[in-house]
């Protein structure tokens, strides 16, 4: 997979060589009126645009291009749409006041982290790829252009690089360890989100499922929650002690016996 960081003038400005540096990635020059796809050497470009980072698939005109904005009206459509009536609260089991502290440990576009800290959850997101990680932080760092209710729901999510896998957990204690590997293939006719699509083009496929769910359900105090597709199987060979299901999506729900 290679990834370049384009520019559109002829010297990187700051920010785009700490990009390039912190992600060990070569900086190419994009004039103005020259489409991405019209690159040929490289399969993904990130650029700064309107001081957003964009993720765009070299070459393919239908991928369209990936930036994480928590101003969504979609995304805050659903956080403002009776949350806690929603599977993902249930499956969180919020009751009453409770505000269980939840590492997201498959963060991914952060949807999922903003929903679970819409509700009131201090969420811990992590993140194993380098490119969706520095996606992830420049959707939660440009506090200043979302709104003081959005700005306050992202202060209670605290992004984290690395793998669930190698995950050494410092002081802090989750209750809640949540997990959205990522959706199997699915049949040319099911509709896959566009962003979803062209991260899992950018991603491949994970098979490494099982292992996700054992290594949660050591870290987690209370319930490890994973989110499926709906006609997926179950991770792992052990069934959830409690399934939610909804029109697309099932939310299997473990149980960690206390003591
Ligand atoms: C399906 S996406 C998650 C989507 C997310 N729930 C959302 O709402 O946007 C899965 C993400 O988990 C990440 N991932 C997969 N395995 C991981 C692991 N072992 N440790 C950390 N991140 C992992 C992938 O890189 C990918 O970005």
């Amino acid at each position: 997979m290679k990834i370049a960081v384009a520019r559109t003038g002829p010297d990187p400005t700051e920010r785009e060589i700490k990009l390039s540096t912190d992600l060990d990635l070569p900086t190419i020059e994009l004039p103005y009126a020259y489409l991405p796809r019209e690159v040929r050497d490289f399969d993904y470009l990130l650029t700064y645009r309107d001081s957003r980072l964009l993720l765009q698939s070299a070459g393919d005109t239908q991928a369209g291009e990936l930036c994480i904005d928590f101003s969504d009206a979609k995304l805050n459509f659903r956080a403002n749409s009776s949350i806690r009536n929603q599977n993902i609260a249930k499956a969180l089991g919020l009751k009453g006041g409770s505000r269980p502290v939840v590492l997201d440990a498959t963060a991914g576009l952060g949807k999922d982290a903003f929903l679970m800290a819409s509700l009131g959850c201090e969420v811990s997101l992590l993140e194993r790829s380098k490119v969706v990680h520095a996606l992830l932080a420049d959707g939660l760092n440009r506090l200043e252009y979302y709104e003081k209710g959005i700005a306050t729901i992202l202060m209670r999510m605290d992004l984290r690089f690395g793998d669930l896998l190698e995950f050494k957990a410092d002081s802090k204690q989750f209750d809640v360890v949540y997990l959205d590997p990522m959706f199997p293939p699915r049949r040319k006719s099911a509709k896959v989100k566009k962003d979803m699509a062209l991260l899992q083009q950018l991603l491949g496929h994970q098979t490494d499922g099982a292992q996700l769910l054992d290594c949660a359900k050591r870290l987690a105090k209370k319930r490890v929650v994973v989110k499926r597709a709906k006609l997926s199987p179950h991770l792992g060979s052990g069934r959830p002690d409690i399934e939610f299901k909804g029109s697309s999506s099932r939310y299997d729900v473990y149980l960690i016996a206390s003591g």
